[in-house]
C-alpha cells in the first residue's frame, strides 16, 4: 500500500482526513506528529462518532483520533502480523524504531497472503481452457452486453451436451428458475413441491411466483426427494415438482417421472449442482418438462455467475426467452407479450461458459479421479460416514461431504479446520429451518435435517492436489481428535 495515501498530519483539520480517506479508499488514515511519529489512526468511525458529539470538521484529527491504537514493530514477522488481521482489526501500522511509520498492513494483504499460503479453499474454478482468449475477444470486438455471438454459441453447444433441443441462458441458476416456473405459468393459487433438503433459490422462485411452497423431506439413500413423499403432499392444487439432483447425485427418477404422469405434474429439474450426471444413462434435465443450471464460480463448470434451462418443448423456450428478455416478443422489437424480467446472460459470461463447456469431460474425469481419492483416504469411521452413492447413478461428484455421526460437533470441527488452513463448510440449512419459511414448513423433515446440520463440505476445487487431499484429511483425523 502507498504509504502516502495514508499519512495526515494531526494538527490537520477533519475534512482534510475524510479527503484522504475519499482518495484510499481503505475507511482509515494514519495521524503523525511534524517529525513524523506515528501519534494515532483516525477512521471514518472515529469521525462519525466525532462529529455527531462535539466536532466539526474543522476540529484537529488529533482530537477525533484513536491515540491507544494496535501497532507491531518491524521485527515482528509479517506473517505473525497478517494472522492478526480480521473482520474487526482490518489494518496494522508497523513502526520502525524510532515510532516512525514503515507501512501499513491491511485485510486485503492477509486474503493475498492466503492464497500464497496453504490454506486451502473451499473451491477454485479451474479455467485450464479458452476463457481468457474468449473473454478478450468480447474486449476486443466490444460484445461485453448481452448481445453478441458467445451466448447463441454457448445455448447451442450446451443443449448439444445435454441432449435437448432448446436452451436458454439467464444471469444464473435463480432467475432460471424464476424463468421455468412463470413459463409453466405457475402462480397464486398452485402448489409446487419443493425439496427441504437444498440451497434457498428453488423455495424462493416459487414463493415469488405466488405459488405456494410445499417441502418434502429428503430419503436416506440419495438425499434426495422421497418418491413415497412427494406421493403424499400431493393435493389437488399440486402443479409441479421442482426437484433437486441434490451435490451430485440423481433423484430416483424414474418413480419421480411416473409420479408427475399418473398425477399430471410439471416436472423441473434443478441441476445446479449435477452437471453432466446421469440416471441409469439418461443425461439429468432430460427427465421432465423444463430443467435449469447453475454457472456460479463454485460449480463444476462456471460462468462466473450464470444459468440455463433447457428443454424439448419450443413453445416453453420461446417464452422463457422472451420472458428474459423484458417480455418482448422475439420476432417483434419492442412488442411486450409478457411482463417480464431482464435476466439476460452477457456476451462476456457466455464466452467464460463456452470455454468451461470445452473442458467439461476433462473436469469430470480430473474431479471423479479426485473423488475416489478422497473417498478411499476418508473412508466411513466411527465418526462420520461420506455422502451415499448407489450404483445406478453417475454421480457427479461436486462438493466432498462428510456426516458426523455424533451430534452438535459439526462447527467445531469446521472451526478446527478453519484454525488449521482447511476452508470447509457447514452444510445449506434445511429449507424449513431459514427463517422465511418457518411458518410454512408443516410437519417434521428428520432426514433432511439430520444430514443438514451433521454435514459439512471439505475443499473440492478440481486443481486439489492428492498432496492437499492428504492434508485435508489428515486434518479432519486430528479435528475429530480435538473436539472429543
Ligand atoms: C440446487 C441449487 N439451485 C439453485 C442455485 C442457485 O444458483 P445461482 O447461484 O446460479 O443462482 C443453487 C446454488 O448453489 C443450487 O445449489
Amino acid at each position: 500500500m502507498d504509504k502516502k495515501m495514508f499519512v495526515i498530519e494531526e494538527n490537520f483539520p477533519i475534512k482534510e482526513a475524510m479527503k484522504m480517506i475519499r482518495k484510499n479508499a481503505k475507511g482509515f488514515v494514519v495521524a503523525i506528529d511534524k517529525k513524523g511519529i506515528v501519534k494515532g489512526v483516525l477512521t471514518d468511525g472515529d469521525i462519525r462518532k466525532a462529529l455527531i458529539t462535539d466536532k466539526t470538521v474543522e476540529s484537529k484529527i488529533k482530537d477525533a483520533m484513536q491515540k491507544d491504537f494496535i501497532s507491531e514493530t518491524t521485527d515482528t514477522p509479517e506473517t505473525e502480523i497478517l494472522s492478526k488481521l480480521n473482520t474487526q482489526i482490518k489494518f496494522i501500522p508497523i513502526l520502525n524504531p524510532d515510532k516512525t511509520l514503515n507501512k501499513i498492513l491491511h485485510i486485503d494483504n492477509y486474503y493475498e497472503y492466503q492464497m500464497r499460503t496453504e490454506f486451502v479453499p473451499i473451491f477454485k474454478p479451474y479455467l485450464a481452457g479458452n476463457e481468457k482468449k474468449y473473454l478478450m475477444e468480447c474486449i476486443d470486438t466490444g460484445w461485453i452486453s448481452s448481445q453478441g455471438s458467445f451466448v447463441k454459441r454457448f445455448e447451442s453447444c450446451f443443449a448439444n451436451y445435454i441432449g435437448t433441443k432448446y436452451a436458454a441462458s439467464a444471469s444464473n441458476c435463480t432467475t432460471a428458475l424464476h424463468l421455468a416456473l412463470v413459463a409453466l405459468d405457475i402462480g397464486p393459487g398452485d402448489e409446487v413441491l419443493c425439496p427441504n433438503l437444498t440451497f434457498i433459490a428453488p423455495a424462493n422462485m416459487i414463493s415469488l411466483t405466488g405459488a405456494k411452497v410445499v417441502l418434502v423431506d429428503s430419503e436416506k439413500e440419495t438425499w434426495a426427494m422421497s418418491p413415497e413423499l412427494i406421493k403424499k403432499a400431493i393435493t389437488p392444487k399440486t402443479k409441479a415438482i421442482l426437484l433437486v439432483h441434490p451435490f451430485g447425485h440423481c433423484a430416483k427418477m424414474d418413480e419421480i417421472a411416473k409420479i408427475c404422469k399418473k398425477h399430471n405434474l410439471y416436472l423441473i429439474e434443478d441441476v445446479a449442482e449435477a452437471i453432466g450426471g446421469k440416471y441409469k444413462g439418461q443425461m439429468l434435465g432430460t427427465f421432465g418438462d423444463i430443467a435449469c443450471y447453475s454457472f456460479f464460480g463454485n460449480k463444476v463448470i462456471t460462468s462466473g455467475e450464470g444459468g440455463m434451462i433447457v428443454t424439448n418443448n419450443e413453445k416453453l423456450w420461446i417464452k422463457c426467452e422472451e420472458l428474459r428478455d423484458h417480455g418482448m416478443a422475439k420476432e417483434k422489437k419492442y412488442y411486450y407479450k409478457y411482463k417480464g424480467y431482464n435476466y439476460r446472460m452477457t456476451n462476456m459470461q457466455a464466452a467464460i461458459g463456452l470455454a468451461q463447456l470445452e473442458e467439461i469431460e476433462t473436469i469430470l474425469k480430473i474431479r471423479s479421479r479426485q473423488n475416489a481419492f478422497y473417498r478411499e483416504c476418508l473412508g466411513n469411521t466411527a465418526h462420520y460416514y461420506s455422502r451415499p452413492i448407489q450404483s445406478w447413478c453417475s454421480y457427479i461428484p461436486w462438493l466432498t461431504t462428510i456426516t458426523l455421526k455424533k451430534k452438535d460437533t459439526r462447527d467445531k470441527l469446521i472451526e478446527y479446520l478453519k484454525s488449521q488452513g482447511v476452508d470447509a463448510r457447514q452444510m445449506v440449512l434445511p429449507i424449513s429451518g431459514s427463517y422465511p419459511y418457518r411458518a410454512i414448513a408443516k410437519g417434521k423433515f428428520p432426514v433432511s435435517c439430520e444430514i443438514s446440520y451433521n454435514s459439512l463440505h471439505l475443499p473440492s476445487s478440481t486443481g486439489l492436489s492428492e498432496e492437499q487431499i492428504i492434508y485435508i484429511v489428515e486434518k479432519v483425523r486430528k479435528g475429530i481428535q480435538h473436539i472429543g
